[in-house]
């Protein structure tokens, strides 16, 4: 039986697809082109072309087990629908979304998707991760080498930042065991952290001062649109900051159901070229 993780290159489904592997478990990939790094099998899949939906059926007729990450959209739910109930249509008997842990089940984004799931007959678990530490790799890198700082519209408001290495173990568990235990974990890292406290560390850890920029919401809403971000998408980006700051991610780290092994500092450590100053 194979499992399907769609977004197979991204953040989160790098480290699972590594777990999966090792365990010996059938695997297929999507990306836009179908490329996908060897030794892993890869098939085209497009959220916003749904003619590719069927693609990964039509390689591999055993997928029973889907990893679904959302559409780059803000409405992410009407396309999501459409595959989810072909992917029933096709075998599939367990789906792992990944959708965030201050997105509560019919909200929102991914908890339309959440919600859907639910009411299906089908095994499901909604992953609700905080912030990626790899978000520093890939979102905030260019800021953090051009211009030494993070900018947010948190205040100092606190966040659980977590490895998409602790988020995988629970979806390597979620995907593979014979029941899934949890159906809506909250997984948060191992410590609260402002922005100020993580523009410190990493000041530490690069040994250059690396500030935190307190944004209001107008501008920190531009920073997101500059970027190239759709402007509705911006606009969540920017209210979820304003959630941020009012210690909705503090509430949310204090109920977690699981919390992380790996730190934020050993990860800036290991990573810690990739934030190398640019002239
Ligand atoms: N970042 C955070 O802190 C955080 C926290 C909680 C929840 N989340 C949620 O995590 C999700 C993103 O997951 P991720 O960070 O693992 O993904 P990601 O790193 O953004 O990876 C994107 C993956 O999807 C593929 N992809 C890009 N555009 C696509 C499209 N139109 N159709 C199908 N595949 C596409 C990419 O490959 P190609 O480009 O080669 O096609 C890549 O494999 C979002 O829903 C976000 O809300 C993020």
């Amino acid at each position: 039986m194979t499992i399907l993780l769609i977004g197979g290159t991204g953040k989160s489904a790098t480290p699972l697809a590594n777990l999966l592997l090792q365990a010996n478990q059938p695997l297929l990939l999507t990306t836009r082109s179908g490329n996908v790094p060897a030794p892993f099998k890869g098939v085209r899949f497009d959220w916003l072309n749904p003619s590719t939906y069927t693609l990964p059926f039509e390689l591999d007729a055993n997928i029973d087990r889907v990893y679904l990450i959302a559409p780059p959209i803000l409405v992410s739910f009407p396309p999501m629908k459409v595959f989810v109930d072909l992917a029933i249509s096709r075998g599939v008997k367990r789906f792992v979304l990944l959708s965030a842990g201050m997105v509560e089940p019919g909200g929102p984004a991914m908890g339309k998707a959440h919600e859907y799931l639910s009411t299906l007959k089908v095994e499901y678990c909604a992953l609700r991760p905080s912030w990626f530490f790899e978000n520093f790799l890939f979102q905030y890198n260019e800021r953090i080498k051009a211009k030494d700082e993070i900018v947010s519209a948190t205040g100092d408001g606190l966040l659980g930042y977590v490895s998409t290495e602790d988020i995988a173990d629970v979806a390597f568990k979620a995907l593979v065991d014979d029941v899934v235990e949890h159906t809506n974990p909250i997984i948060v890292g191992p410590e609260l952290l402002s922005y100020d406290k993580i523009a410190a560390m990493l000041t530490e850890v690069l040994r250059r001062e690396i500030k935190h920029n307190r944004l209001t919401p107008a501008e920190f809403k531009q920073v997101c649109v500059d970027k190239g971000m759709p402007e509705d998408y911006a606009q969540m980006m920017t209210m979820l900051d304003g959630f941020i700051a009012q210690g909705a991610e503090e509430k949310n780290y204090r109920r977690a159901d699981v919390v992380g092994k790996r730190t934020l500092r050993a990860f800036f450590e290991a990573n810690k070229e990739a934030w190398r100053a640019v002239d």
